[in-house]
């Protein structure tokens, strides 16, 4: 007995148009996510080589640490990179040094507004673009698993917050003399750079314009909340810009930080 034929649904449901091809567009609507693809791909290559590695994330003269480690808070971090102390004892290689933060910066990016609609398009192909089929023969949206995890972004962005002031705190530490006190370096700077887009990053995110914002009947009664939500919703139409920046200064500092602790290259000092 043969099965039984399978009722049509997506764009084959009763009731759509009765188009053979995949899509009519004869412009190059895979390049945007092809690119997408790729630039997500290049980060998270080498975000995940560099943060396993465990070698040149501290210059111990200069006090520069690299984001993808910090805070390091194992017996297992080179002295000196512990800004925190150390509160776990040594780990085995397969765990990254930056264990602590690295799971809820990856939540935060992965339910990022706008990183879901990068990656639904380039990767998830739902659909790849517009007025293109998606080869998915349903859609759930975000109300099962695993995507109903999406909902989330707003706790991520809680802890995002307390990373952003833990990365700003490695910054200051970074303006640190080679022979003790108060210096400046090439380092200083990238990091400085990195630290501010990060927040910037941060506090475009739409829950923050949300919790900011949200919820109010009158703007007139909450002057200080509606001034906040104003700032936070210019930066806001940044965010996408935002999110592809500080992917690239985050592998700029990493990059600038192991180049100079692997000694290939000297920290170009300003001051001291
Ligand atoms: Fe992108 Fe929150 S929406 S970080």
């Amino acid at each position: 007995m043969s099965a039984p034929a399978r009722e049509p649904v997506g764009v084959h449901s009763p009731g759509r148009a009765s188009i053979a091809a995949r899509t009519l567009r004869t412009d190059r609507w895979w390049q945007s996510p092809l690119l997408t693809a790729l630039g997500l791909a290049v980060f998270v290559v080498y975000a995940t080589v560099r943060s396993f590695v465990r070698t040149a994330y501290w210059v111990d003269e200069y006090h520069y640490l690299t984001p993808f480690y910090s805070p390091c808070i194992s017996d297992s971090c080179v002295p000196g990179a512990s800004h925190f102390g150390t509160w776990v004892g040594e780990l085995p290689m397969w765990i990254p040094l930056g264990f602590l933060v690295l799971p809820f910066l990856l939540g935060f990016r992965l339910t990022c507004y706008y990183y879901r609609k990068a990656y639904y398009r380039s990767i998830w192909m739902a659909p790849p673009a517009c007025a293109v089929a998606e080869p998915h023969g349903r859609y759930t949206g975000e109300t099962r698993l695993p995507l109903i995890v999406q909902n989330a972004h707003r706790y991520f962005f809680y802890v995002a917050l307390i990373v952003s002031l833990i990365n700003s705190y490695d910054a200051v530490k970074a303006f640190h003399g080679g022979s003790g006190g108060f210096g400046v370096g090439l380092g200083s700077l990238i990091i400085t750079v990195n630290v501010l887009l990060l927040w910037a990053y941060t506090l475009s995110c739409h829950s923050c314009r949300h919790v900011t914002g949200g919820r109010l009947k009158h703007f007139s009664a909450h002057p200080v909340r509606y001034w906040i939500w104003t700032k936070i919703s210019l930066l806001n139409t940044r965010h996408m810009q935002l999110a592809w920046t500080t992917l690239g200064t985050l592998m700029i500092t990493d990059f600038y930080i192991m180049l100079v602790a692997s000694g290939t290259i000297s920290d170009l000092r300003l001051i001291n």
